[in-house]
């Protein structure tokens, strides 16, 4: 008896140093990051940097010198998926000459493929999806051991809401803040929903807070992220209090006149004359919309299950324009959805005519495998024509932008400067309220985080170029 005591002491004392010395190489060990796909997936590279450092592990932006290579990906499209694998190759080379190296894949990716992908990419350690990023220090230690690491496990209540992000790239001036994650809009053509599980809001204290620090250490945005902003809902357990999106937005507002507010992504189904009001009622929450739109022929919308129609979605964009005059309007769009006829293709033409963006991300269809569009309906326009449509969307898309940047010309915008321009250290670089990017000579004794009122002398197709009056 005693000797299984004493056995069990030595044991523990051994652990105990085992652990020490763990945690000593701990500290010595440096992960580098790579992110894919949307401001979500950049949002969460940040939540997994602070994790990791919280776990004695240091970052380095050069993956050269790191022991463990993270990346973080995207299932969006088949093209993003390639993307990533081509990567992959690339860090696979560097095991070669660094054995102990760890590769670890993270993101929506891992999650669409789970432990599959460690049968197609052998050289892959850690496959962790969106909700376990907690998981990572245990999973490493795995890794380290030999084993693979995988936690995949979607869940119905994480937000991370007790982390503070490590800010990854920070310009100090603008930041990403999550306020929600998954969806539950079942969009046929997207693979959203599986990979990020089920819609659940993030506690609003917390958001707050988080937009309070970045105030106090100098930051002047934040964009308030979520697939579907305007489902955000909080109910306090205690009060019953219910926090609408327009109502979080409104606190955010108030922490200060000088931080501006943005948010992304606007569902059409979804946006209300309340939030309008409430960008209308503060002038630091910037007049700018991102409203994806997809199509513009109701018959694909329906198809799409996007759950409005044509008609709708103008309505939405007339009320904008109304309640706020000149507010930024962006959009996506895909071409070449099943069963998309020519017809359905001069609608989502019109609509762009009609809509006049200042922005557009857009593509063709690729389809997901297990999205409701791969189960029910054939992917049938030929690759030639959605890319053809997908050309002439481009084409109307480049002379509207270019003509709502020349609409700028003349006008006096609050810019806020978040650096140097790229071409030149003797420019600033920063975004007016709607979103169009200023470029414009350094005078005064201006910083980086400060607003400056800026002449607008000529614009290209992307950048609004002018001087302080
Ligand atoms: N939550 C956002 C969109 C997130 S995905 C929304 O509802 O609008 C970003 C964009 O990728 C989508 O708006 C869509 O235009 C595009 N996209 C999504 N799935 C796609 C697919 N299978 N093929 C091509 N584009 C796709
Ligand atoms: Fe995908 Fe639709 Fe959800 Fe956007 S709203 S993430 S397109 S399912
Ligand atoms: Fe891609 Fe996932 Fe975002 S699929 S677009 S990284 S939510």
């Amino acid at each position: 008896m005693l000797d299984i005591v004493i056995d069990k002491k030595q044991d523990e004392a051994r652990q105990g140093e085992a652990f020490a010395t763990a945690l000593n190489n701990l500290f010595t060990k440096k992960f580098y990051i790579e992110s894919y796909g949307c401001q979500m997936n950049f949002a969460d590279s940040e939540v997994v940097a602070s994790i990791l450092h919280q776990n004695a592990f240091g970052s380095t932006t050069n993956f050269q010198e790191a022991d463990i290579i993270f990346i973080n990906t995207c299932s969006i499209r088949e093209k993003a998926e390639q993307t990533v694998r081509k990567r992959l190759t690339e860090f696979r080379s560097i095991k070669k000459y660094n054995p102990g190296l760890l590769i670890g894949v993270l993101g929506c990716m891992a999650e669409r493929l789970k432990s599959k992908f460690l049968e197609e990419e052998k050289l892959v350690d850690i496959v962790v999806g969106p909700d376990a990023y907690r998981s990572l220090p245990s999973l490493i230690a795995e890794a380290e051991s030999g084993q693979k690491g995988v936690n995949v496990l979607l869940s119905r209540d994480e937000t991370y809401s007790d982390i503070s992000p490590i800010r990854l790239n920070s310009n100090g001036v603008t930041a990403f803040v999550s306020i929600m994650r998954g969806c539950n809009n079942m969009c046929s053509f997207c693979v959203v929903p599986f990979t990020r599980g089920r819609e659940r809001s993030r506690e609003p204290e917390s958001i707050i807070n988080e937009c309070k620090n970045l105030f106090a250490e100098g930051y002047r945005e934040v964009t308030l992220l979520g697939q579907n902003v305007d489902s955000y809902y909080w109910q306090n357990s205690s009060t019953d209090a219910v926090v609408s999106f327009a109502k979080l937005l409104e606190k955010v507002a108030q922490i200060s006149p000088l931080l501006r507010v943005r948010f992304s992504t606007s569902h059409p189904k979804d946006i209300t004359d309340e939030v309008l009001f409430t960008m209308k009622k503060y002038e630091n929450i910037c007049k700018y919309i991102h409203l994806p739109v997809q199509s513009g022929s109701t018959r694909i919308l329906q198809m799409m299950n996007r759950t409005y129609t044509r008609e709708w979605y103008l309505s939405k964009v007339n009320r904008i324009k109304e309640l706020l005059p000149g507010c930024g309007l962006s959009t996506d769009v895909i071409t070449g959805f099943c069963t998309e006829t020519d017809e359905d293709h001069k609608e989502t033409l019109s609509l762009m005519e009609y809509c006049e963006y200042d922005l557009a991300y857009m593509f063709f269809y690729s389809e997901r495998p297990g999205t409701l569009a791969a189960r029910r309906f054939a992917d049938d326009v030929p690759e030639e024509i959605k890319k053809k449509r997908l050309q002439e969307v481009v084409a109307l898309h480049r002379n509207q932008s270019l003509r709502s940047m020349q609409k700028e010309v003349g006008k006096i915008v609050k810019v806020l400067i978040e650096g140097n321009s790229k071409k030149s250290n003797e420019h600033w670089y920063g975004r007016s309220d709607n979103n169009k990017v200023v470029v414009f000579h350094k005078i005064n004794n201006l910083q980086k985080g400060d607003y400056a009122n800026v002449f607008i002398e000529s614009c290209t197709a992307g950048t609004l170029i002018g001087k302080i009056k």
